[in-house]
C-alpha cells in the first residue's frame, strides 16, 4: 500500500474538469451482459472499480475491451463461466450486481459475497429478497450466493430502504426476462438510476418512473447493438467544489451536472461559499470562516453520504458548532478518529456527528480507510499547517481518475509513494 505527502496549506484555485460517473458506468457495464449485440459506453471514467467489472465480465468470458474512456463489450453465447469468484467480488460491494442479469440469461448463476468500503455493515437480503420475488430460487452457502430462474413472477417488489444497488440490480434482472411484468416500490431515485434506465430503454426494455419511487418495468431485450454516454460523476464534482471551498480557494468544476447537486449548493450557500451555478459548471469562493451548518444526509435528493467526510472535513474549521446526521450508513465515520489526529473536534452520538469549529488543522500522518474518508482526509491535508501523510491511500484509485493530476492543476501538489501504476 503507498501513501500521498502533502505539503499544506494550500488554497486550490483553477479549473478542474468532471469524468464521467462511476456509480453509474458500474450498473450500465454490469448490465451489457444481457444484451445480444455489442455494447458501446462512452464517458467510463479509469478507476480500479471500472476495471474490477471489466474483471468480472472477462472472467466469465465475455470479450471487452477498454480505452480512451471506451468500454466495448461483446456478448458471448457459448462457454459463458456464470461462477464469479471471491477474489473479484471482494474487491468491490456493485460486482455482487451479475447474479441476477447472468442467472437471467443464462439459467442460473453463482456469485460470492461481496466485500467493498468499510463503511458499515452492508448486507444484500435486499437483493435476495427481490430476486426471489421475481421468481429466482437462491441459496447461499460457503459464501457463495447461487440464484436459479424457476419461474419468472409478475408483480410488485417493496424494498425497505431505497437502496441503490437493489434498485439497479432488480431492473436488470427484470429487463433480462422475456415477458415479465413488475413494480419495484420505494426505488431509490439517483440520477444513476436514471442513467441505468435511459440504457436499458436502448436496449429495447419498456422501462419507466426512474427517478421517482417507482419504477415499471416490462422485461425483454431487443437485438441491437448500442451505444451509450453516462453522465458526469456528480460526487467527483462535489469533492472538487468542497475542497476549492475549504481551502478558501477560487475555481470552476466543470463538466458537472449542477441539477444533480442541488442538496449540496444549499449547505454550500448556507457556509457562505460564493457559487455561481450554470448548467454544467460551477464557480466556486470562499473567503473568510465558514458558517456553521446541519446536514441531514439522506437517499437522493438527499444530502449524498457519499459527500459526508468531505463536508465534515470543510466544517471542522467552521465558525461555531455543525451538527451531521447519517441517516444512509449510520455508522460511515471511520474518517473522524483521522480528523481528529489533525486538530479537529467531533464527537459522535446516535448517528450524529457533532463538530465543533477549531481555528485551523495541522498536518499529520493518517490513515484512509475507505473511498470517499480517504478523499476528505486529502482535503484536510490541503487545508492543514504542515506536512500531511495519507496511508492506505489506494482507496482514492477506485473512485477519482487522475486525481493527482487533477489536484496539481489547482496548485495541490501530491507526492504519491507506491505503486506506479495507479497513476498513470
Ligand atoms: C451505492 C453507491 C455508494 C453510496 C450508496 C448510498 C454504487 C456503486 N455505490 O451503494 O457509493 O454510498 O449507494 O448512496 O453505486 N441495505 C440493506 N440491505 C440491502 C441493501 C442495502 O440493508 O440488501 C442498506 C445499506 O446497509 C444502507 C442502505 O440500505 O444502509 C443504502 O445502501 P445502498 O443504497 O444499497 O448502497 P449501495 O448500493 O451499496
Amino acid at each position: 500500500m503507498g501513501y500521498f505527502k502533502v505539503n499544506g496549506p494550500v488554497k486550490l484555485h483553477g479549473e478542474v474538469e468532471i469524468s464521467g460517473s462511476k456509480n453509474a458506468s458500474l450498473p450500465i457495464i454490469a448490465a451489457s451482459l444481457i444484451s445480444f449485440d455489442e455494447v458501446v459506453i462512452e464517458n467510463v471514467p479509469d478507476l480500479l472499480d471500472i476495471r474490477t467489472m471489466i474483471d468480472i465480465l472477462e472472467s466469465i468470458n465475455f470479450n471487452v475491451s477498454f480505452s480512451d474512456g471506451v468500454v466495448r463489450v461483446r456478448p458471448e453465447f457459448e462457454n459463458v463461466n456464470t461462477n464469479v469468484p471471491y477474489e473479484l467480488v471482494r474487491k468491490m460491494r456493485a460486482s455482487f450486481n451479475v447474479l441476477g442479469p447472468l442467472a437471467a440469461r443464462y439459467g442460473k448463476a453463482k456469485v460470492a459475497l461481496p466485500g467493498g468500503c468499510s463503511i458499515g455493515v452492508r448486507p444484500v437480503n435486499f437483493h435476495i429478497e427481490g430476486l426471489e420475488k421475481l421468481g429466482f430460487e437462491v441459496t447461499i452457502e460457503h459464501g457463495f450466493v447461487e440464484a436459479k430462474l424457476v419461474k419468472p413472477n409478475n408483480g410488485k417488489i417493496i424494498l425497505p430502504k431505497p437502496s441503490v444497488g437493489a434498485t439497479e440490480h432488480l431492473m436488470t434482472t427484470a429487463a433480462a426476462i422475456e415477458g415479465i411484468e413488475v413494480v419495484i416500490e420505494n426505488a431509490a431515485m439517483e440520477p444513476e438510476i436514471v442513467d441505468l434506465q435511459e440504457f436499458l430503454r436502448k436496449l429495447g426494455v419498456e422501462i419507466e418512473g426512474a427517478g421517482t419511487s417507482r419504477i415499471r418495468i416490462k422485461g425483454g431485450v431487443k437485438r441491437k447493438a448500442v451505444v451509450h454516454k453516462v453522465i458526469p460523476d456528480r460526487i467527483e464534482a462535489g469533492t472538487y467544489v468542497i475542497a476549492i471551498a475549504a481551502t478558501g480557494g477560487e475555481g470552476v468544476v466543470k463538466n458537472l451536472d449542477s441539477e444533480h447537486l442541488n442538496s449540496l449548493w444549499e449547505v454550500l450557500e448556507k457556509i457562505g461559499v460564493d457559487l455561481r451555478i450554470d448548467k454544467n459548471k460551477v464557480y466556486v469562493k470562499m473567503e473568510g470562516k465558514p458558517k456553521p451548518v446541519d446536514v441531514n444526509v439522506s437517499p437522493y435528493p438527499g444530502f449524498p453520504t457519499d459527500l459526508q467526510p468531505q463536508i465534515m472535513t470543510l466544517l471542522t474549521v467552521a465558525s461555531g458548532t455543525s451538527y451531521i446526521k447519517e441517516n444512509v450508513f449510520q455508522t460511515r465515520f471511520l474518517h473522524v478518529d483521522e480528523l481528529k489526529r489533525m486538530g479537529a473536534d467531533i464527537e459522535i452520538t446516535d448517528g450524529t456527528a457533532i463538530i465543533k469549529g477549531v481555528e485551523g488543522l495541522s498536518g499529520a500522518p493518517v490513515n484512509g480507510t475507505d473511498l470517499r474518508a480517504t478523499a476528505a482526509l486529502l482535503i484536510a491535508a490541503f487545508m492543514a499547517n504542515g506536512k500531511s501523510e495519507i496511508h492506505h491511500v489506494e482507496h482514492i484509485f477506485r473512485g477519482y481518475e487522475n486525481v493527482c493530476k487533477k489536484f496539481g492543476k489547482l496548485g495541490g501538489k501530491i507526492e504519491y509513494v507506491g505503486v506506479k501504476e495507479y497513476i498513470e
